[in-house]
């Protein structure tokens, strides 16, 4: 075996393998023969390397090792500095140190550096240092433990905000967390209020570039030569006005996330400039012809269908590839109707909270006839709507009658889904509607709805009853 390629274990598998490895760098024969028996009988996987150089290597190339026991001597160059260098990349690797020459000199230096245990050469109790092994890799059991309920209860945190419980939401959030990960481009569609902006910061807080800007840049909102001054940046002189060079946002994001929000809004000539810095890695500045590199996560964001604006030759295709990398598609509010409680009481507790108004409750009812709404504007018009209740509601309960009161014209559910149903279904569907929709306008006033609907009391009753719905 040479110094530099670590060996492997006895039966000839990697035993980077097996759960778990100490990785053992003595120069000495007898030391890893006598590490690897120790490994063998508590089931550990251990590699060996003999050399500072060797160590690196494998430090670099492999899956960490769970312990490192590490030889103070070493023929190209000394453990304790050896020691450093791991402590400077892995902090958390416990590090357990032998050495032939025991001085208290550099027990102390290795105590110091935060070494797990110390063990002097030939190792006379077998038993003490077995121990001391398994504490070792206990207590980087417990170190990878905490880390990882921290990191779960930051993604609680960051997902907080995201209302939702749906089979639909729950895979958005899997997807957040799987975006966050890598660094690739990410498309994230969905029609208005449903939360894209949303994402898209969950995203950025989750990932690598959390420490550094989230920069949202609104495309649709921008005149075209306005919206590329203000990406890219410019040079002085480049046009009247500019007088003093000033980067853009793909420049202010640098290291951290730019957001393209409404990108099937960008002019063609923004486009092209957008798909070379995705290309390149790098930006013009507007008068400047020499590029100026950049490192920036790239979210965009649309609410229209890309695919169909490049069918149709107002989005480039070269570009819509290039971003489409990965794809988060955010359902309307209406295809996840069991979340709309939830958020029903996360906007009351909000606005409640922010008003400094007694919390407020939906009844039964009312909650019913908001899941039979079409939310056309989604997330943010329930919010809205609430925001609206809390503000003006003047009791502590909302009926399903106090409800027009906050709503132009309810939009109720009716559309295509009809087309499936059989002619007696959707006449049922229809009937349902309507006598809802009557009933919410008239605050559950029979006599009134048999006056508007032109249809006798008696069959009001009859009705009402065959369709399940319980006036008042
Ligand atoms: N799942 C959710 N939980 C809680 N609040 C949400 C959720 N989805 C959206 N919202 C809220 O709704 C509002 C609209 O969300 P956001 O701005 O992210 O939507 P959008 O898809 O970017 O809309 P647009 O296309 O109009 O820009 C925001 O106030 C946001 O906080
Ligand atoms: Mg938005």
């Amino acid at each position: 075996m040479t110094a530099d390629a670590p060996d492997r274990g006895t039966d000839g598998t990697p035993e980077t393998r097996k759960e778990t490895t100490i990785l053992v760098v003595d120069d000495e024969a007898y030391a890893r023969k006598f590490f690897r028996t120790i490994a063998d009988d508590e089931h550990y996987g251990c590699d060996t390397v003999e050399s500072v150089g060797a160590c690196k290597t494998y430090l670099e190339q492999n899956r960490l090792p769970d312990l490192i026991v590490l030889d103070i001597r070493l023929p190209d160059g000394n453990g304790l500095e050896l020691m450093e260098w791991i402590r400077s990349r892995h902090i958390e690797l416990p590090i357990i140190v032998i050495t032939a020459y025991g001085s208290i000199d550099d027990a102390v230096k290795a105590m110091k550096m935060g070494t797990f245990d110390f063990f002097t050469k030939p190792f006379d109790n077998l038993r003490k240092l077995k121990i001391c092994i398994q504490n070792a890799l206990e207590q980087k059991r417990l170190l990878n433990e905490n880390r990882r309920l921290k990191s779960q209860l930051q993604s609680l945190e960051v997902f907080q905000n995201i209302i939702g419980k749906s089979r639909k939401m729950t895979t958005i959030f899997e997807m957040i967390q799987k975006a966050a990960r890598v660094n690739s481009t990410i498309l994230i569609e969905g029609e208005s209020g449903t939360g894209k902006e949303l994402v898209a910061k969950a995203i950025h807080n989750l990932s690598g570039q959390a420490a550094h800007s989230f920069i949202p840049v609104n495309c649709a909102a921008l005149p075209e030569n306005l919206l590329e001054s203000v990406l890219f940046g410019y040079e002085k002189g480049a046009f009247t006005g500019a007088q003093k060079s000033t980067p853009g946002f793909f420049e202010e994001a640098q290291n951290g996330t730019l957001f393209l929000d409404e990108i099937g809004d960008a002019p063609a000539s923004v486009q092209v400039k957008i798909l070379r810095a995705v290309q390149d890695n790098a930006i013009f500045r507007v008068g400047r012809t020499t590029p100026i590199p950049v490192n920036v996560r790239l979210i965009f964001a649309t609410n229209k269908h890309l695919s169909q604006e490049v069918a149709e030759g107002r989005f480039r295709e070269d570009l819509y590839y290039r971003i489409n990398v990965i794809r988060i598609s955010l359902p309307p509010l209406k295809e996840r109707k069991e979340d709309i409680p939830l958020l029903v009481n996360h906007f009351l507790s909000k606005y409640c909270r922010e008003m400094k108004v007694e919390k407020k409750q939906f009844d039964e009812k009312a909650i019913l006839y908001l899941l039979n709404w079409k939310w056309p504007g989604n997330v943010r018009e329930l919010e809205n709507f609430i925001e609206r209740i809390v503000a003006l509601h003047p009791r502590e309960i909302v009926t399903s009658g106090d409800l027009a009161n906050y709503v132009e014209e309810p939009v109720l559910i009716s559309d295509g889904s009809f087309l499936s149903s059989t002619y007696e279904d959707a006449r049922k569907a229809f009937e349902k509607s309507y006598f809802e929709q009557l009933i919410l306008k008239t605050d559950g006033d029979l006599n009134e709805v048999a006056n508007l609907s032109g249809i006798h009391l008696a069959t009001i009753y009859r009705k009402l009853k065959s369709l399940g719905i319980k006036p008042g």
